[in-house]
């Protein structure tokens, strides 16, 4: 595709997210707030399912890995220890001319002289590091002593609660902490839509090891992850694996892949998978004087364990399910007049809406209990739908264009009133094949649950 319709491609992502309650900018009525972003009644539901599966195949189907939630706020000698205080920045130059400030890889360079791209002007200034944390004051006085950060990364509590974890869970190596929440970042430049973004949830693992395993895991855990957004439906010929070069790499880091999506604005980051050997845990077994060590009952040695971390984002991969679901067909309209049908073409299991439920008239009291029935019927296991209005036709129309994959409609047949074979039966519409067959009222959560979960 060129870059033109790449653009086009995108708008239209970013308007249907609006239009169909996916994504809001935060703070809308107030002119917005750069770099947030709300989730409406779809996009929440959405964001759900991604992080309830990640949950589930990382946490719930393992017995090497346990789940935590740690606190936002921390003591800020975490990210003195950590390393965030002093080198978690970007490099930033003021242009003097129009007093931009832009990330030192912004300024273009020509014929050996920098400058600026919004101006072109060349009055700029050396390039100064600009902290990405969040700086916030804990209680009631704003001085140096009470000085903390929202968190940039999910990981540094796992870190800093490795022992208790350890303690608890009675783990033996290897074995993983994964956590989800949100974390902080005063990016310079937020942009295409939530990809980059100030404010972001991470799910991330810190899978802990002995050092001469670090490296077979870091390619186990890279297989992993490639797996996982296959079965989240992201097409394999769209991601790519960049492995980061020694220069890019954290200098703690051994080895370090990025998984990349083909997003409609270029190649980019979703996640990251690290060996980031046992730097962290050194530092603060370091700054905090107590021992993060591991004791290994058989060996009867006591060592810090490594760590291999992926660590996905989960806004970067919803957008990544938008973008990679939208696509055009054409299907016959009401009176069999072909048009151009817009569709989220999401994996059953990512789907806010699994199900539709429509009776074929509003006005017939039948349809209406029975199809309120099926809702009553399917409602414990899915997330279901009832919409009575419209034309059927344009109700499954509502339907594709926010990605629900299967809709079921009540007929004068579910009524028994056209062939008793045909009592309690009812027509089951595939989104993307738009496929109908007819099915057992009775049969319908099971085939349901065994396609969305
Ligand atoms: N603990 C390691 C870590 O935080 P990272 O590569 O800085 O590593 C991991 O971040 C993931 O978090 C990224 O791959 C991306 O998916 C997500 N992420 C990072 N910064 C983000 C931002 N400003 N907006 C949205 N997602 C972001």
């Amino acid at each position: 595709m060129d870059l033109k319709a790449d653009t086009q491609r995108m708008e239209k992502i970013v308007s249907l997210c609006k239009r169909r309650g996916f994504i809001f900018q935060s703070s809308e009525i107030y002119g917005g707030l750069n770099g947030c972003w709300d989730y409406g009644p779809l996009g929440v539901e959405l964001k759900r399912n991604l992080k309830n599966y990640w949950w589930r195949v990382t946490v719930h189907e393992r017995d090497d890995v346990v789940g935590m939630d740690g606190s936002i706020l921390m003591n800020r000698a975490v990210w003195k220890a950590s390393g965030h205080e002093d080198t978690f920045s970007d490099p930033m130059v003021d242009c003097r001319s129009c007093k931009a400030r832009l990330r030192a890889d912004q300024v273009i360079e020509r014929k050996d002289v920098q400058q600026c791209p919004n101006c072109g002007g060349k009055d700029l200034t050396e390039p100064r590091p600009f902290n990405l944390m969040f700086k916030t004051y804990v209680g009631a006085t704003e001085d140096e002593s009470s000085v903390t950060y929202l968190r940039p990364e999910t990981a540094q509590s796992i870190f800093v609660q490795f022992k208790n974890i350890l303690e608890v869970s009675r783990k033996k190596l290897p074995f993983g902490i994964a956590q989800i929440g949100k974390a902080f970042r005063n990016e310079i430049n937020p942009r295409n839509f939530t990809f980059r973004s100030r404010e972001f949830e991470q799910m991330e693992l810190e899978y802990f090891c002995r050092a001469e395993e670090g490296m077979k895991l870091l390619d186990y855990w890279l297989e992993e992850r490639l797996k996982f957004y296959e079965n989240i439906g992201i097409s394999r010929d769209r991601l790519h694996v960049k492995t980061v070069s020694d220069e890019e790499r954290a200098f703690y880091s051994k080895g370090t892949y990025d998984v990349e999506y083909d997003f409609p604005f270029g190649r980019q980051e979703l996640e990251g998978v690290a060996y980031r050997t046992d730097y962290d845990l050194l530092q603060h077994q370091k700054a905090s004087g107590k021992s993060l060590e591991y004791f290994d009952e058989e060996t009867k040695q006591r060592f810090v364990p490594h760590v291999v971390e992926p660590s996905a984002g989960v806004d970067r991969t919803v957008l990544a399910l938008i973008c990679e679901a939208y696509s055009t067909d054409e299907a016959p309209d009401e009176k069999g007049k072909m048009e151009t049908r817009l569709v989220l073409r999401f994996h059953p299991r990512m789907a806010p809406i699994k199900c539709g439920i429509f009776p074929l008239l509003k006005n017939n009291d039948q349809l209406v209990a029975k199809a309120q029935e099926i809702v009553g019927l399917l409602r414990a296991d899915m997330n279901v739908f009832y919409d009575e209005s419209g034309a059927i036709g344009r109700r499954y129309r509502r339907q594709d264009e926010i990605g629900t994959p299967f809709g079921v409609t009540v007929d004068f047949e579910t009524l028994g009133e056209k062939n008793d074979a045909l009592t309690d039966t009812v027509t089951l519409r595939e989104r993307d094949s738009m496929k109908q067959e007819r099915v057992k009222i009775n049969d319908l959560a099971d085939m349901l649950i065994s396609r969305i979960s």
